[in-house]
């Protein structure tokens, strides 16, 4: 079994945070490295005479989801994908959203759809995530793209699950060892687009997969034997440090501003602190895994869908089952 004194000084990288021997991962940084893969993608793409797109659409003025589209266009920008936004009042018919929708799955030059969410409430929001033709899904919240995750297909997955994954990889790298299988995980959560999607990919990566939601009984017992906890609430603090196993891995992916504008998230970081042997922060966490993630996905299905006349159909989906 993993304890914390697995973390060796001489594997961690010289700028990561220790603290009280719990390593903080760093998600901006590894969020770094996949920008700069992607952005190596996006070169060797636009050398073939493609250049990828990803096509935002809002809905109302969510204050939020402005802040959050203007990230997705930063983003895009510096790794060279073409974005484009388009803006809809709140009192949009869902109609109208619907026939948008339908344009961009038929404009070869977009690669990934996305619709901010949430929507107003009078637009059904499923209508609108399954009217995305799933090779340009790039939050991967659609059941095509979802079923993949059981059937095994390749897919794209959605962003935070999908950067979740990234991180773990990373944290066995740095570890010196994490590996999944046969690892007992603990699932926080039980959304379509974080704590299911996020299950699964433990699944298939043979971990023991436990999932809790608001109705399970005796949470801190599930919590106190969980060597990987993936916490995904939105409950600011609901997993207090003196519930986890020593030497556990803890990814936390909720946040919740505070009245003073911070940032918390599921965890009490502080507490967690001398027992975890990794946990990524809020913020600085999952949160820039998530956003470099809709990056990766767009590249990837515009490889996908347009790069084999370019001889780069091989490029990486997002899902690959690790076995039939
Ligand atoms: N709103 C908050 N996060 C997301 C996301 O990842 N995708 C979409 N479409 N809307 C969001």
């Amino acid at each position: 079994m993993q304890s914390r004194d697995a973390l060796q000084p001489s594997q961690r990288d010289a700028k990561s945070i220790v603290a009280r021997d719990t390593w903080v991962i760093d998600g901006r940084a590894i969020a770094r490295a996949v920008r700069r893969e992607v952005a190596a993608d996006v070169a060797r793409l636009v050398a073939a005479g493609i250049t990828p797109g990803l096509s935002v659409t809002l809905v109302g003025d969510d204050p939020a989801s402005q802040i959050y589209v203007r990230g997705k266009i930063r983003d895009c920008e510096e790794v060279g994908i073409r974005s484009t936004v388009t803006r809809m009042p709140a009192d949009t018919p869902a109609r109208v959203l619907l026939d948008h929708i339908d344009a961009l799955n038929r404009d070869d030059g977009v690669d990934g759809v996305l619709v901010q969410l949430p929507l107003p409430a009078h637009i059904p929001t499923l209508d609108v995530v399954s009217r995305v033709r799933s090779d340009k899904d790039v939050d991967g919240f659609g059941a095509p793209n979802l079923g993949c995750l059981v059937s095994g297909e390749p897919g794209l997955v959605a962003c935070t699950p999908g950067g979740v994954m990234r991180m773990l990889a990373e944290v066995d790298r740095a570890m010196g060892g994490f590996p999944l299988a046969g690892r007992d995980a603990v699932v926080i959560g039980r959304s379509r687009i974080v704590g299911t999607p996020m299950a699964l990919l433990l699944l298939d990566a043979d971990a023991s997969v436990t999932v809790c939601h608001h109705l399970s009984r005796d949470l801190r017992h599930h919590v106190e034997r969980a060597e990987l906890l993936v916490v995904a609430t939105g409950a600011r603090h609901l997993i207090h440090g003196s519930w986890l196993k020593s030497g556990a891995v803890v990814i936390d992916v909720g946040i919740t501003r505070n009245a003073d504008g911070s940032l918390s998230g599921d965890v009490d970081f502080a507490s967690a602190l001398g027992i975890a042997a990794a946990i990524s922060p809020v913020p600085g966490g999952v949160g820039p895994m998530t956003r470099a993630m809709l990056l990766r996905n767009t590249v990837d299905a515009c490889a996908r869908r347009r790069g084999e006349a370019a001889g780069l159909r091989s490029a990486p989906l997002t899902f690959r089952a690790t076995r039939p």
